[in-house]
């Protein structure tokens, strides 16, 4: 079986379900996850057998380097993508998940928590989120990096347990910056440019020496221990050929699956189920 079957399955459905949600037949135990994330704001929700069924989500720069910025601009985005939902599906979203980076004080996933749930949610849980990609991928052993708009996160997994998480400031962000200040332009424009089709080719070439601090960073986390696969997830890891810079730098298998940039949010949603020890991060 292909490594990425099952994650490639769930992440093409769930964009499926964003133009053509499903009604659930059981309205009760819907799974939903909200991820706040420093480039989009994304919320997913799986019916109880953890199939999509509906979505949505909004380029939004309300965090920043895991921490919130703008909690109004926040609460308004996901009280609006909530509600785009549950016209969608006819019925109230309840219970929710979010995420937080790896790392996060105990009160930044206040901030968080306060906003989903001043959007109507109830937080039943709090994971990081590359334990929360690992839901979809289920990786047993190596690295899950989840490169972002604002921070790269990584788990460090060995047997299916996660042994170790970091979180460090580069990421897509860094990308579009590099972008502007080479070709001159505004961030927007230049974030335009990243995500050109077209341009693939000359973007990677590009951004190379991001792909190539991006390895470093998962280096510097990694070196104890006896890794022999990376997993690439988030929105960056849609990058051409970011994952033959990193296998190059570091001469470990690298992978990413198809639409990294849903892993993530898939796996929030996953996690939506009550847990007394949800936050096992960061003090
Ligand atoms: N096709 C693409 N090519 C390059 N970069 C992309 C592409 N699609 C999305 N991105 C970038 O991915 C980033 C967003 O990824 P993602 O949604 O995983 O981040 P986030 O969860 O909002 O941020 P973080 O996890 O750091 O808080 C943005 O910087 C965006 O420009
Ligand atoms: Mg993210």
């Amino acid at each position: 079986m292909h490594l990425f079957s099952d994650s490639d399955k769930i992440t093409s459905k769930f964009i499926e379900t964003l133009t053509h949600p499903i009604t659930p037949q059981n309205k009760d135990n819907l799974l939903v996850g909200v991820d706040l994330g420093t480039a989009y704001i994304v919320i997913c929700v799986l019916d109880e057998s953890k199939s999509p069924i509906a979505g949505a989500y909004q380029f939004a720069q309300v965090v920043k380097d895991g921490l919130l910025v703008d909690y109004m601009g926040a609460l308004k985005i996901v009280k609006q993508l909530k509600k785009e939902i549950e016209d969608k599906i006819g019925c109230e979203l309840k219970n929710a998940a979010v995420a937080i980076p790896p790392g996060t004080t105990i009160n930044d996933t206040k901030y968080i928590k306060n906003v989903v749930e001043g959007a109507g949610f109830e937080v039943i849980n709090v994971v990081d989120e590359p334990t929360a990609a690992n839901a979809v991928l289920g990786i047993l052993n190596g690295v899950v990096v989840d490169i972002g708009g604002g921070t790269t996160g990584l788990a460090i997994i060995e047997e299916g347990k996660i042994v170790s998480v970091a979180d460090e400031a580069t990421g897509g962000t860094q990308c579009t910056l590099v972008i502007a200040g080479t070709y001159k332009i505004p961030f927007e424009e230049a974030e335009y440019l990243k995500q050109n089709p077209e341009k693939q080719e000359e973007i990677s070439g590009l951004l190379r020496p991001v792909a190539q601090k991006i390895a470093t960073i998962i280096q510097k986390h990694t070196n104890k221990y006896n890794i022999d696969g990376i997993y690439l997830v988030g929105g960056t890891s849609c990058l051409l050929n970011i994952e033959k810079v990193i296998e190059k730098e570091l001469n470990i298998k690298t992978f990413k699956p198809q639409n990294p940039h849903f892993v993530t949010p898939i796996g929030i949603a996953m996690n939506c189920v009550q847990s007394r020890n949800s936050v096992s991060h960061g003090h």
